[in-house]
């Protein structure tokens, strides 16, 4: 009956050996690394005809959301949540929402609509050339 059993557990622990890798650390299945070399790039953000009136859009690889509160009028705001560091999730009803823990802040001016978060969120300068927002 013992050496059954011992000679289970040999074959078992030779069977395991070394099967531990490390593979695929969670994270980063949608978002490609490489910048877009087409149009987007020297510093341009948007198209004005991307970011809706009344919203806004989040660009997650640079860490920016532009917003149009009202007709022609483009604002930039970190995208970074001033309460725990997330990048926000969306924009709607005027506000930019952080998917977190339910932060919410104006797209006028980054001001917080809805806490946790006590901070707003940093403006970004922007200048808008034609139809292409740019950094700066
Ligand atoms: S990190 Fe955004 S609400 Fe907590």
């Amino acid at each position: 009956m013992n050496t059954r059993r011992r000679t289970v557990l040999a074959a078992g622990a030779a069977a395991l050996g070394t099967g531990c890798g490390s593979s695929g650390d969670g994270n980063g299945s949608t978002a490609p690394k490489t910048p877009q070399p087409s149009g987007t790039s020297d510093g341009e953000l948007a198209r004005t005809s991307d970011v809706p009136a009344g919203g806004g859009m989040i660009l997650r690889d640079r860490k920016v959301v532009v917003t149009q509160p009202t007709a022609g009028e483009f604002r930039a705001f970190s995208a970074v949540c001033t309460h725990a560091g997330c990048v926000v999730a969306a924009v709607t009803d005027g506000t930019i929402d952080c998917a977190c823990h339910g932060s919410r802040f104006s797209i006028e001016d980054g001001a917080v609509e809805n806490g946790p978060a006590t901070r707003p969120l940093p403006a970004e300068r922007i200048t808008v050339e034609g139809d292409s927002i740019r950094l700066g």
